[in-house]
């Protein structure tokens, strides 16, 4: 261990008697990644940044065989172009997962929204099947044909992505080792019931009740969307003023110390 981090790692078993008498109202925990155990850094990790949207991938090998897994390092990126990313990091063993190697090999996944009616289906989807394992006939998902890309998409999912593959960065051939896969959406395929609006006519984006995709958070835990707010942006003057919509922090941290 670097004499930095070493040093870092006492302050935090003993902080100092300046820290333990200071009137903090949150005392801070400071944590230097490279204290940790890999495994002890993803389980922070996963804790942390909450809650992960789940997107389930599905992509195909070069040998034409259909491969499907959860992933909650999942986020869309941008408009322009329509990206999304998602991240298959290596397994505990360093071995590289079916998903990357598809995307990375074929340059195509499909990326399908998931319900909470999915959730245990999606879990046993991601075990870590042998390869030669086709995880639609494992899991019992249908299989529909993409209109662009070889992969299929997920019939029972009310909201599939189809995407071509831009970028793969790969970070780390250690167990757990990072990686992300952004791909462009060629076609957005979303359930006519999400879409439909009170008049009959349907919307352009999703603004329906009965969207409920589940989320991961730390741990094995998940989250549904049961409670939400509406925040419109601020309104601002032309010099760059809020005039109308959200305040300043009214509960402001006290960092004073005796
Ligand atoms: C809800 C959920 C989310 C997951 N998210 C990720 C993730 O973001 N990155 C990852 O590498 N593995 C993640 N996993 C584990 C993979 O799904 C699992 O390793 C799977 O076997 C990979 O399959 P593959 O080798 O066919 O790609 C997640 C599992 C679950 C159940």
């Amino acid at each position: 261990m670097e004499f930095g981090i070493w040093l870092q790692t006492l302050t935090n078993i003993f902080p100092s008697s300046k820290r333990q008498n200071s009137k903090l109202e949150m005392p801070f925990h400071t944590i230097v990644p490279e204290s940790l155990s890999a495994p002890e850094r993803h389980a922070l990790m996963l804790s942390i940044v909450i809650p992960r949207p789940i997107g389930l991938i599905s992509t195909i090998s070069v040998d034409g065989l259909p491969n499907l897994a959860p992933f909650s390092y999942f986020q869309a990126v941008s408009a322009v172009p329509p990206l999304l990313l998602f991240c298959p990091n290596r397994n505990r063993f360093g071995r590289i997962k079916h998903s990357l190697i598809n995307a990375r090999d074929q340059r195509e996944f499909v990326a399908c929204m998931v319900t909470e009616e999915m959730a245990e289906a999606i879990n046993y989807a991601s075990g870590e099947f042998h390869d030669g394992v086709n995880e639609f006939e494992e899991a019992g998902f249908t299989p529909l044909a993409s209109e662009l890309v070889k992969p299929f998409r997920v019939a029972e999912s009310p909201i599939q992505m189809e995407c071509r593959v831009r970028e793969v960065m790969e970070f780390s051939d250690k167990p757990l080792g990072g990686s992300i896969v952004i791909g462009e959406v060629v076609r957005f395929h979303i359930s006519e019931e999400l879409l439909r609006k009170s008049d009959g006519n349907l919307s352009q984006a999703v603004d329906h009740p009965e969207y409920q995709p589940i989320s991961r958070l730390g741990g094995v835990a998940y989250g549904l969307l049961r409670k939400t707010f509406d925040m419109p942006r601020p309104k601002m003057t032309d010099d760059g003023k809020v005039v109308e919509g959200s305040h300043k922090i009214t509960r402001k941290a006290d960092l004073r110390t005796p």
